[in-house]
């Protein structure tokens, strides 16, 4: 059984400065709720109830919004300004956060080796939680639970994208195995669109086998001199199984400007009611 999501909030979030300067990008709301709390929200239902965040300098606001505000929450009891607090009681009931800080931003790949300590000799769920997903029914980590109980091993979230944009996101290409899964052969980091092995874009939702960890401690910097992530799928896909998901559902890129706006607009007329937090 899966317990524990790590959540890689250690990134610098440029494309969002200035207000990224002194403010963790994964503390932008989507209308009245931070990036990070969707994405802990999506795990908790999942039932990954125990939250590895691996945080870097600047980021104690994240920190901070999963702990109780005494001051807070004494202003506000038993006020009608209570229901605002609705959901983070409930992330905060339900969910237990652990942290450590990623000391060199030296990519994702990285990140996810500085959770190692968090996340110990298992399965675990990776959200990256500038990509908002949402949907009805089962979160986009609930169905890849769901697969990997099946089938066993490493899980990424796939999306087809238009080739114009496909040189921001990691490639795959795979034996399609029907229901929406593909049995990864190939995998490539922000290849240009001659290069690319497909249209089906890796997006931040992960299922990793704990044999990650070493792979990822044996994988030399890559694009950028970053250690990719997808380096060490690649190895893990050659050695064993990697599989990728078409999941169903939305995913906006708030990591970028135009996906935050639209996630905005989206969860305003769809999702969003005035007094509840
Ligand atoms: P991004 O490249 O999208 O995030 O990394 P960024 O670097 O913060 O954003 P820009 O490009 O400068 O605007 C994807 C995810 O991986 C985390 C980021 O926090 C983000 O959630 N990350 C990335 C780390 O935790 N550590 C790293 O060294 C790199």
């Amino acid at each position: 059984m899966i317990r524990k999501c790590l959540f890689p909030v250690a990134g610098y979030g440029t494309r969002f400065l200035p207000a990224t300067k002194s403010m963790p990008k994964e503390m932008l709301p989507i209308v009245n709720k931070p990036l990070v709390q969707y994405g802990v929200e999506e795990s908790i239902e999942a039932g990954l109830k125990q939250i590895a965040l691996v945080t870097g300098r600047g980021k104690r606001a994240i920190a901070d919004h999963f702990d109780i505000s005494f001051e807070l929450e004494n202003q506000i009891a038993g006020t009608s300004k209570e229901s605002y607090l609705t959901s983070i009681r409930k992330v905060l009931s339900e969910g237990t956060f652990m942290m450590t800080r990623q000391r060199e931003m030296k990519g994702l790949g990285h990140a996810i080796l500085t959770g190692e300590s968090l996340v110990g000799n298992e399965a675990f769920g990776v959200i990256l939680s500038d990509d908002l997903c949402l949907n009805d029914g089962d979160g986009v980590m609930g169905q890849m639970v769901k697969l990997y109980n099946q089938f066993r091993c490493s899980i990424v979230a796939i999306q087809e994208v238009p080739m114009a944009e496909i040189e921001k996101y990691g490639v795959i290409a795979g034996d399609d195995m029907g229901g929406g899964l593909f049995r990864v052969k190939d995998m490539v980091e922000k290849p240009s669109a001659d290069e690319a092995p497909s249209n089906l874009a890796v997006i931040g939702r992960y299922i990793l086998t704990p044999d990650i960890f070493d792979i990822l401690r044996d994988t030399p910097p890559g694009k950028n001199g970053e250690i990719q992530l997808t380096d060490a799928l690649m190895t893990q896909a050659q050695n064993g199984c990697v599989l990728a998901y078409k999941f169903s559902g939305r995913r906006f890129d708030c990591g970028s400007v135009p996906g935050f706006i639209e996630a905005t607009n989206y969860v305003y007329e769809n999702i969003y009611q005035d007094g509840q937090g």
